[in-house]
């Protein structure tokens, strides 16, 4: 098996313009170099296609649902068909409303094949809004919610099975911005967070320790890399920025961490806006994690 790049280049679920150029940025950046660099088959899909970004205001409590379903569904065929085939795939996105399509494909490809599903999700949002709870209507702050079965019909049932995944199934790190009432649905819901707040009284070491605890053999690991995770100082090339975030450090801590456990099954990365970034720093420097989740270390590793 080797690694699959899909880019679905849309921003149809933020609510500033730009993420749509993040597969572009992510390749500029050499992402698919420096993947082959570990020996693995690099093979770029190329980007998927879908509706142009209407720009219109919420409906229901939703914007632009119509065009979030279709982008949704072409990205699941596409990941649960390069999953089917035995490669590892990587989202290239897009904003993070991709994350429906992308994990719904990872838990149909855990039920086909028995696998244990674990989605660590590092963002500085949780969401996990619904259309009574959102504060923008912007489907990007729900894809938690959508998964775990809280969402539109059309949203939720991609996978062929509502809810997608379990609250159990999922991980979050280096949440910082939640809304008043996501909070009460977050914590009634179970999700285990590990918020800046514990990172900072306890490190992102133990936090870490935490989230990929009873990973085994059988276990499918998916990272959903919101690039809003890391802070704004080292990644201003994101729409929604929320001080207080990782440092280099700790993002790739966490990165390293992952690559320990050999279990890593998919990516997604989201949420890159290179038109506020400065020289593709934020796409070079998402590059440079994934160099880290793919095993590059300073010194050889105990195998
Ligand atoms: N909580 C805010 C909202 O729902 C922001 C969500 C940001 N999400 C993201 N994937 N960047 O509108
Ligand atoms: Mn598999
Ligand atoms: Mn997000
Ligand atoms: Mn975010």
């Amino acid at each position: 098996g080797g690694v699959s790049l899909i880019g679905v280049p849309t921003d149809v679920g933020a609510g500033s313009l730009g993420a749509r150029m993040g597969p572009e940025a992510l390749r500029v950046a050499g992402i698919a170099q420096a993947i082959a660099q570990f020996g693995l088959d690099v093979k770029d899909c190329g980007n998927l296609s879908g509706p142009a970004n209407p720009g219109q205001p919420a409906v229901n409590g939703f914007r632009h649902l119509p065009e979030v379903v279709q982008w949704n569904q072409t990205l699941h065929d596409a990941m649960y068909a390069e999953l089917s085939a035995g490669r590892l795939p990587i989202m290239l996105g897009g904003d993070h409303c991709l994350g429906i399509g992308s994990i719904s494909a990872v838990a149909r490809h855990c039920r086909d094949t028995g696998k244990k599903l674990r989605v660590l999700w590092f963002d500085a949002h949780a969401d996990f809004n619904t259309a009574t709870l959102t504060p923008s209507g912007n489907i990007h702050g729900m894809p938690v919610a959508c998964l775990c079965g809280h969402g539109p019909q059309e949203l939720i049932e991609i996978g062929g099975h509502v809810p997608a995944i379990k609250p159990k199934d999922i991980r979050q790190i280096g949440i910082r911005s939640v809304d008043e009432g996501e909070k009460r649905l977050v914590h009634d819901m179970g999700i285990e967070v590990f918020d800046m707040r514990y990172i900072d009284e306890m490190g992102m070491r133990h936090a870490m320790e935490l989230a990929l605890a009873l990973i085994d053999s059988n276990t499918h690991l998916h990272v959903s890399l919101d690039v809003d995770f890391l802070d704004p100082t080292i990644a201003p090339g994101v729409g929604t920025t929320v001080r207080g975030g990782p440092t280099y450090r700790e993002a790739q801590l966490c990165m390293e961490m992952i690559a320990d456990t050999g279990r890593l099954a998919s990516l997604d990365v989201v949420e890159l806006n290179p038109a506020l970034d400065e020289r593709n720093r934020t796409a070079e420097l998402a590059v440079d994690l994934i160099e880290s989740l793919f095993g590059k270390s300073t010194l050889m590793r105990k195998a």
